[in-house]
Order: structure tokens, then C-alpha cells, then sequence
């Protein structure tokens, strides 16, 4: 393998609509964390990268729902996601965010760069327009009918019902979400990428020189190629993003996906004046730690643009991971279905390195894999207790008690003493060589049996009774036991980085380097070490209850809202649109059913002002006898209509349940007819 001089390690830019979850954190930025980890205590020339993702819909489609800006939204999730990473202890040398003049600097640099080559290819094309709303409709902002299953609120991307990916004009009786109102088609222009004509370097690149790939990478990107590529509209007609920086292109923003992976670029610029080394320069090795849903975008997209662009490196490894589920189910944003890293942290304080221990144990490398709170107590009890934890203490006390806390001399070793400290040297590579093939579980395993094989030495020699017949043998295995420890801390420290520093304070060892691992006497004999204080604690099964029951109840909300048609949220008004409906109580005076209708019934209101004829679709639901007396809410303003031949002077104003059953708004008290509904 080639010798680099450095590394240039990026992390998949979260969307800052929501917060991160355990799936991010499996999936991404606890594998990214474990390798930069690694390559800092190796003394390697490496900066780690990453940020929000600030663009797109999934952003505007919150702010939307929220009846806010998107820049409100990307505020706040970029704010909590920084100091939650930060707090969990992911070592990035910067967490930028794709809203900063830098990036757009970057990004409108890098597609003008483009544009200038001849690059894009333009092209005019038909898409969705809400007439009402005044605006193109990005996919996700129409919904109709599935073709496939008939499901009525599929999206123009992806029918979530049977899930097959759409587009939105094959959508039986597509709305717009924005107004509700049926889009029309209309022509917009756009700038593309054509991936096509890079198919041949691709090819070679990606299936030829990258072999090495991990394989559900490599498949992925081969199935890409295989089927043959198209040219990929660059741009958006949206109000967010950065907008497209050439002439004729108002109302136009850079696609989400092509600014993102520029994000890099613009994080890197912001960290160093030296970013052009890390970018450039061939003896950088560029690794984009991803999930598997954006491999196309970072093993076919971004290296096209890099490649056309010219001056750039492009990836040499992405190691991409598969998703990880929830107590069997998928872990969803928008159901609430997920362990929230913001929350963890207050629920469990002190505790980051269980939780990246059993994503570590747990990760979805090469499937799908499944967190389970038992799962998680388990694991910490039974091997984080148990098994490190158990030895690192028993080590630190038997030393403390016999010693007065001095390492002691090796004497003369026994063959079981030998075995065990050669044991450390191949631990050491066995745990390097799956490191450097992003095999974190395998890693994690080999360096998990140093402390196994500690625990079983202090088993098999018992010095706890031998020191009453052997004090200077105890020695002997307290120095090896010590050692073990010593490496320990070092072997462990990508994966559990607090446990690991609070370790070495206890034995006084300040050597945080890689290279030490397996090299004799880290601690030589007389080396004081400090008492010691327990690295994990058990976690119980109240602890668990609550996790557990806390998971249940939001399966509860969600199906009683699955149940529940309550219809999409409508788009935000002012107070003017609101004051424009003159809503009053009256009293239904006379009412009887409309001939030849099911469902009408003609009301006789007294309405304060007037009396008046009102026709209400409530047949179903209510007899004429049974409302005659009630007082109830109307919209008096309502422009009249003529149904059935029956001139309707407004609206009665009615609440559907989820199950499309009517109920009257009726006062509490009975109050003058005419009284203002404001
Ligand atoms: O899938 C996502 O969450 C995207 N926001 C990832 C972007 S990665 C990069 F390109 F910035
Ligand atoms: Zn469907």
C-alpha cells in the first residue's frame, strides 16, 4: 500500500433538521472517530472534518411544518449537534456548517470553475409548479396516488407504503403540499452534470483501482455503473441554498448534493491556510466516512466533480456502513423512533464510552444490525464491568495493597508468563490490521482480548493466595498484569477515550502513542501508580425499565397517529387572512333533509343579524330533530351557493375526528346569537 504523508478524513454532514441518533453515530461518526483516533496516537498528519449539512428540502420541509425559517431550524440543530458530538467526545478538528460565507464562497467558486470548462450540460425541462404558491415543487412537496399500491399519500420521490421510488408525474392525482392546490407542469432550466461521459474513467477508477472497496461499496457503485449513467441536474428552482452564480439563473440554488460534499472543501478552508496541502496534494490520503445511502454520492458524484475540476484528490477509501434499527424496528426522524445522542447524554452522565462500546460491538458494517437496551446493559455489565474494568481494578488494588502502589521487578518468568507477554505484540497487529481495514467490531474484539487473557492470567496464578507463600512471584505478576494494563490504555483509547484517559492518570502513565503498544516496561519497576476508582459502573435494571418504557410510549403515540387521519399541516397565514372570516354563533331554528340526498340537511339559522339558509353536509351523522335548538358556529361571509337548488348563505363550522365523524363547535354557555368567533 502506498506510504502517505497525511490524511484527510471527512464524516457525512448531517442534516441539521433533527438530532443525532444512535444510527448516526454506528453508522458514521463513531467509526470515523475510532480511525482518526488511531491515526493521531500513531503520530500521523491527520485533520478530521465535518459540519451541518444546512441545504435542502428536508430542511425547508421542517421549517415549513414548524412555521418557521429554515434558517431558525438549521440554527438550532446545528448548535445541538455540534456540542453533542462534542461532548461525546468525536474528535473533529472542526464542525463548520454549510451556511457560512466561506462555503458559499467555496461552492459558487467551484460551479462557476465548472461552468467556465463547458462542464454542464443545460437543459430545459418540464416540472411540477403550485400555481398558487408561486413556486417549483422539489419532489417531496407533492403527494398523490401510488400507482403500484394505490396508497394515497405517496411522495413524488418514493412511495412510503410499498416503497418504490417514483417520480412525481407518475403520481395519480399529484397536490402540491405548499397549497394543496394540483401542480402544472412548466418549464424550467437547469445545469447537468454529465456523468454519462465520465462512465469510462469511473470504471477504471472505481472497479479496476479500488478493488479493495469494502464490498458493499464496491457492489453498489458497480450495480451504478452497470445499469449506465445519467446526466444529473446540478441546480434547483428553491429559495435555499446557495444561489447559482452565473447569469439568467434568479430563483435558482445549487442542488443540496452538489454544495454538501463541498462542504468539506470549505470546512478545511476555514481550519487552515494550509487546506490546499490536504485537497491537492496526491500524498493525501482522502477517506469520506459515509452511510450507505450516500454512496453514489461520494464514490460517483463528488469524485466527477473533483476529477473535472481538476486540481483535486479524490477519495482512496469510503468506507461506507450499512444502517443500524432500533429494538427491530427502523430508526426514523420523523416517527420519533431512535435514542437521541443530546438525551443519552443527560440520561446516562459519564457514561459516552458505554454507548461507543456497543455501537463499536454492534456496528452495521457489513448488514443491517439492531441496538437493543438490554443488549446495551448487557454488554456493559458483562464485558465493560466484568472483563476490563474487573481486571484494570483488581490489578490496581493488588498493587496498592502488596506494593504500597510501586511497580514491582520482574523476576525470573515462567512459561505462562511468557505466553502472555508475547501475546501483547500480536494483539497489537491483529487489532492494527482490522483497524486499517475498517473492521471496528474485529478491532474492538482483538483488543478486548488483552483483557481477557489478563483476567484469565490473574485467574490461573491466583496472587491473592500466593502472596502468603511467594510475595516475589506476586511481583512477577503484578508487573505483567501492569504492563497489560499500560497497553490496555493505549489499545483502547480510539474506542473509549474517556475511560482510557481517566486509566492512565490512575497508573500515571502519560504516553498516549500507538507505537509503545507491545514494547516492554511501559511501566518500569518502582513506577508509582495512583489508586484507583472504578472505570464502569453496573447499569441496572431500573435504568434499563426506563429506556425501555420511554421506546414504548412513542409506539403508542405513533400508531394512535398512524390511526389517525389528521391531514397535512396547513401552510402558515397572517392575522389578515385570518380576520377576513366573520364567524358568529347562531341558532339552528328549523332544519330538514334535502330530498334525494344523503348526506344534506337545509338549516334555517337565527344568526343575531338575520335569519338565513344554510345547506351542511351532516346528514350522516345528525337527525333534523335532534339539532333543532342547538346553538352553533358559522362562517356568515362565505360567498352563497346554490346545492340542490337550495341557496346556501355559509358555512356551519364543524370538527372531523380521525375517524371522519362530525362534531358541532358548540359554546360551552349559551351566548347571544350574532357573538363573534374570533
Ligand atoms: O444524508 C445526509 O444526511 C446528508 N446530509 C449527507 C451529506 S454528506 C456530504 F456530502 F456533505
Ligand atoms: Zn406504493
Amino acid at each position: 500500500m502506498k506510504k502517505f504523508k497525511r490524511h484527510l478524513i471527512t464524516s457525512a454532514l448531517p442534516y441539521a433538521n433533527g438530532p443525532i441518533h444512535i444510527g448516526h453515530l454506528a453508522g458514521v461518526y463513531i467509526p470515523s472517530d475510532i480511525y482518526t483516533r488511531y491515526l493521531r496516537l500513531k503520530g500521523e498528519d491527520v485533520i478530521s472534518i465535518c459540519g451541518s449539512d444546512e441545504h435542502g428540502v428536508p430542511i425547508t420541509l421542517k421549517a415549513r411544518q414548524e412555521g418557521v425559517s429554515p434558517q431558525v431550524i438549521v440554527d438550532r440543530y446545528h448548535e445541538l449537534n455540534k456540542t453533542s458530538f462534542e461532548r461525546f467526545g468525536i474528535a473533529f478538528d472542526i464542525y463548520s456548517r454549510t451556511t457560512s460565507k466561506v462555503h458559499y464562497d467555496t461552492a459558487s467558486g467551484f460551479f462557476k470553475t465548472l461552468y467556465d470548462k463547458g462542464v454542464f450540460i443545460e437543459k430545459t425541462s418540464e416540472q411540477f409548479y403550485d400555481e398558487e404558491a408561486g413556486q417549483f415543487l422539489a419532489d417531496r412537496y407533492i403527494t398523490g396516488t401510488c400507482p403500484h399500491c394505490g396508497y394515497e399519500k405517496a411522495y413524488g420521490d418514493q412511495c412510503e407504503r410499498c416503497g418504490t421510488s417514483l417520480s412525481p408525474t407518475e403520481l395519480i392525482n399529484p397536490r402540491s403540499t405548499i397549497s394543496g392546490s394540483q401542480p402544472v407542469l412548466r418549464k424550467t432550466k437547469h445545469w447537468y452534470l454529465p456523468l454519462d461521459r465520465y462512465e469510462p474513467f469511473l470504471r477504471k477508477w472505481i472497479l479496476e483501482d479500488h478493488k479493495e472497496w469494502k464490498t458493499n461499496v464496491y457492489g453498489q457503485c458497480k450495480s451504478w455503473l452497470d445499469q449506465g449513467l445519467q446526466p444529473r441536474a446540478v441546480s434547483r428552482d428553491l429559495d435555499w441554498g446557495v444561489p447559482v452564480p452565473v447569469e439568467g439563473a434568479a430563483g435558482k440554488v445549487l442542488y443540496v448534493w452538489f454544495d454538501a460534499p463541498i462542504g468539506y472543501i470549505s470546512a478545511t478552508r476555514e481550519l487552515t491556510d494550509d487546506w490546499e496541502k490536504y485537497w491537492k496534494d496526491p500524498d493525501t490520503r482522502l477517506i469520506h466516512f459515509i452511510g450507505k445511502d450516500n454512496i453514489v454520492f461520494h464514490c460517483i458524484i463528488f469524485p466527477t466533480m473533483l476529477k473535472t475540476e481538476g486540481s483535486y484528490i479524490l477519495p482512496d477509501n469510503v468506507p461506507a456502513n450499512e444502517f443500524l434499527n432500533l429494538e427491530g424496528d427502523k430508526i426514523s426522524t420523523s416517527r420519533n423512533w431512535a435514542v437521541w445522542l443530546h438525551e443519552y447524554l443527560e440520561d446516562f452522565p459519564g457514561k459516552e464510552d458505554v454507548l461507543r462500546y456497543v455501537l463499536t460491538a454492534n456496528m452495521p458494517e457489513t448488514k443491517d444490525n439492531d441496538f437493543t437496551w438490554k443488549d446495551f446493559q448487557a454488554r456493559n455489565n458483562n464485558e465493560l464491568v466484568a472483563i476490563l474494568g474487573n481486571f484494570v481494578n483488581r490489578t490496581v488494588v493488588l498493587t496498592n495493597k502488596y506494593f504500597e502502589g510501586a511497580v514491582p521487578p520482574l523476576g525470573d518468568l515462567s512459561e505462562e508468563d511468557r505466553q502472555v507477554l508475547e501475546q501483547m505484540p500480536v494483539i497489537r497487529k491483529r487489532t492494527e490490521h482490522s483497524l486499517d481495514h475498517f473492521r471496528f467490531r474485529e478491532a474492538l474484539k482483538e483488543a478486548m482480548t488483552l483483557a481477557r487473557i489478563g483476567n484469565k492470567y490473574l485467574a490461573d496464578t491466583e496472587p491473592w493466595n500466593l502472596i502468603r507463600t511467594d510475595k516475589e512471584k506476586v511481583g512477577s505478576i503484578l508487573n505483567i498484569c501492569l504492563q497489560i494494563t499500560a497497553n490496555l490504555s493505549l489499545l483502547m483509547e480510539p474506542f473509549l477515550p474517556f475511560s482510557m484517559e481517566k486509566l492512565r492518570k490512575f497508573i500515571r502513565f502519560e504516553k498516549a502513542d500507538w507505537n509503545l503498544i507491545g514494547t516492554p516496561d511501559l511501566l518500569p519497576a518502582g513506577h508509582k501508580i495512583d489508586k484507583p476508582t472504578h472505570l464502569f459502573e453496573k447499569i441496572t435494571d431500573d435504568e434499563i425499565e426506563k429506556q425501555i418504557n420511554k421506546l414504548k410510549s412513542t409506539k403508542t403515540e405513533n400508531e394512535k397517529k398512524e390511526d389517525k387521519n389528521l391531514g397535512p399541516r396547513k401552510k402558515q397565514i397572517g392575522y389578515d387572512d385570518f380576520s377576513k372570516l366573520d364567524m358568529r354563533l347562531a341558532t339552528i331554528v328549523a332544519a330538514e333533509k334535502v330530498p334525494k340526498t344523503k348526506k344534506l340537511l337545509k338549516l334555517t339559522l337565527d344568526t343575531g343579524l338575520d335569519r338565513r339558509t344554510v345547506v351542511s353536509g351532516i346528514a350522516e351523522f345528525f337527525t333534523p330533530e335532534e339539532i333543532v335548538g342547538k346553538q352553533i358556529a358559522v362562517l356568515i361571509n362565505l360567498e352563497p351557493r346554490k346545492i340542490k337548488g337550495i341557496t346556501s348563505q355559509g358555512m356551519i363550522l364543524m370538527a372531523e375526528d380521525p375517524s371522519g365523524k362530525l362534531h358541532f363547535i358548540i359554546p360551552e354557555e349559551k351566548a347571544d346569537n350574532g357573538s363573534e368567533i374570533r
